[in-house]
């Protein structure tokens, strides 16, 4: 007989593997607290831009075959396997993980379980946590019915959510049992192909995996930040440099862009989360370098408003041109977003801020509604004294300069990201300072 499945949890990870799962065969039933993220999920409405998954959503509402509910009793009663795919953020002015909503869904499914089943935890959480929250399944489960528990890391990426959990590159589970893995390796058969890695490991490893893996792209990604801070003061093209290391296969060249540096909800809580996990354990020093990886991020945003401010003399009733607020492309997401925090501090350093991002408006205007948003490019860059491109969407990589030559007031731009070729926008005209590079034109504003 076919698996029947849960996912509790129905945000971003929950509401994506979910509805990956019904793609993969299964009877699904996403499970959350929220009535009116379930009322909108079973309509087969989905509140996150991510593509490719509102197309798996409507065809698996209308079909029946994924549904949506806020009984852990239905739930228990229905569900082989349980996928825990709750939320783990930073502890208000902490830096450790709330365990809250992991800790009590995990219980409340062990409470309602009534046959056997497979409880596996997918949420990101500090290592030790899938060992405690197995004892707590042990001590909450009812007598009779056996109910086993796993850990299975989540490496999903933004903007690529559904080919990742349809494909992806490997499987990592953490359990102490055959059973476990059995089941696990059931449900993703169709889901890996011969070459796929399936690793299966202890709890420990499973839960550092997924942090580990995190912490090195952080790492990556400030590891060349902080070589933008060196090329922008002696010179040196930031994205060659990416280039000829990349190409040593032991480095590559991915997650080496430099630019404002990485966001969203899972690279900046994670590190942080692992150093206050390790410090728990009493590992004061062992992951303090991520403190500087976590500083050099930070201050690549000083940097981009420090650049808009040194170029505009004041930022006072300037208008600037934000491109992009999203924490990257093809994501409506502004958590921790580097981009829509330079466009914050741009406003609240009296700059006249226009926003315009083809997805993240929206989410950024709940968190910022004082910015001014507007719903095209051209639009945005009218009459702008600057613009700066802060998210790299194709839309903004493909302008062509001539195109906003005759709109804005100063063509002049600031090319967060590095990906603008600056030959064709100098052709046009423009002045262009791209971070991670040193300028001329920076450095005569700034001796004005
Ligand atoms: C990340 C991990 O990649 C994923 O495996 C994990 O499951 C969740 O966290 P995601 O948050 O979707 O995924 O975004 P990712 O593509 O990793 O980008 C993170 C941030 O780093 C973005 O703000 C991006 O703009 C930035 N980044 C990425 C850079 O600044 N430079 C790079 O070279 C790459």
């Amino acid at each position: 007989m076919t698996l029947r499945l849960t996912v509790i949890g129905t945000g971003y990870l929950g509401a994506t593997h979910a509805a990956c799962m019904a793609e993969l065969g299964f009877e699904v039933l996403g499970v959350d607290v929220d009535k009116e993220k379930i009322d909108s999920l079973s309509r087969g409405e989905l509140p996150i831009h991510e593509p490719g998954l509102p197309e798996l959503l409507r065809k698996h509402t209308e079909s029946g075959r994924l549904r949506f509910t806020t009984s852990f009793d239905e739930a228990g009663a229905f569900g082989d396997v349980h996928f825990i795919a709750v939320g783990t953020p930073q502890r208000a002015g902490e830096h450790a993980a709330d365990m809250t909503y992991v800790d009590a869904s995990v219980a409340a499914i062990a409470r309602a379980a009534t046959k056997d089943s497979l409880i596996v935890g997918k949420s990101t959480v500090p290592v030790g946590s899938a060992r405690r929250l197995k004892g707590l399944v042990a001590e909450e489960s009812r007598d009779g019915v056996t109910v086993n528990f796993a850990w299975n890391p989540e490496f999903l990426r933004e903007g690529f959510a559904v080919a990742d959990t349809l494909r992806p590159d490997r499987l990592v589970m953490g359990s102490d049992s055959a059973a476990a893995e059995a089941t696990l390796r059931e449900v993703y058969a169709d889901a890996i192909s011969r070459d796929t890695p399936f690793i299966s490991t202890d709890f420990e490893t499973a839960e550092l995996v997924k942090v580990a893996a995190n912490a090195f792209l952080a790492t990556k990604i400030s590891f060349i930040n902080a070589f933008s801070e060196v090329t922008e003061t002696v010179g040196g093209n930031i994205r060659t440099l990416a280039d000829a290391i990349g190409l040593d296969a032991r480095i590559g060249r991915r997650f080496l862009n430099a630019g404002i540096g990485f966001g969203g909800g899972c690279l900046p809580k994670d590190i942080r989360a692992l150093q206050a996990r390790v410090s728990e354990l009493g590992l004061d020093s062992t992951m303090r370098f991520l403190n500087e990886v976590d500083e050099v991020n930070l201050r690549r945003r000083d940097r981009a408003v420090y650049v808009a401010e040194t170029l505009l003399g004041s930022l006072e009733g300037k208008k600037v041109a934000v491109l992009g607020v999203a924490f990257k492309p093809n994501s409506d997401d502004v958590r921790d977003s580097p981009a829509l925090d330079v466009a914050a501090r741009l406003y609240s350093s009296g700059a006249d801020v226009s926003v315009y991002d083809p997805a993240a408006n929206a989410n950024a205007s709940k968190r910022y509604p004082r910015l001014n948003y507007v719903d095209a490019l051209a639009t945005a860059v009218a009459d702008a004294d600057l613009v700066m491109l802060l998210t790299e969407w194709s839309e903004f990589v493909n302008i062509d300069p001539a195109e906003l030559s005759g709109v804005v007031s100063h063509k002049q731009i600031v090319d967060g990201r590095n990906v603008l070729n600056h030959d064709k926008w100098t052709a046009a005209g423009w002045d262009i300072i791209s971070l991670g590079h040193k300028s001329e034109l920076l450095e005569l504003a700034a001796a004005e």
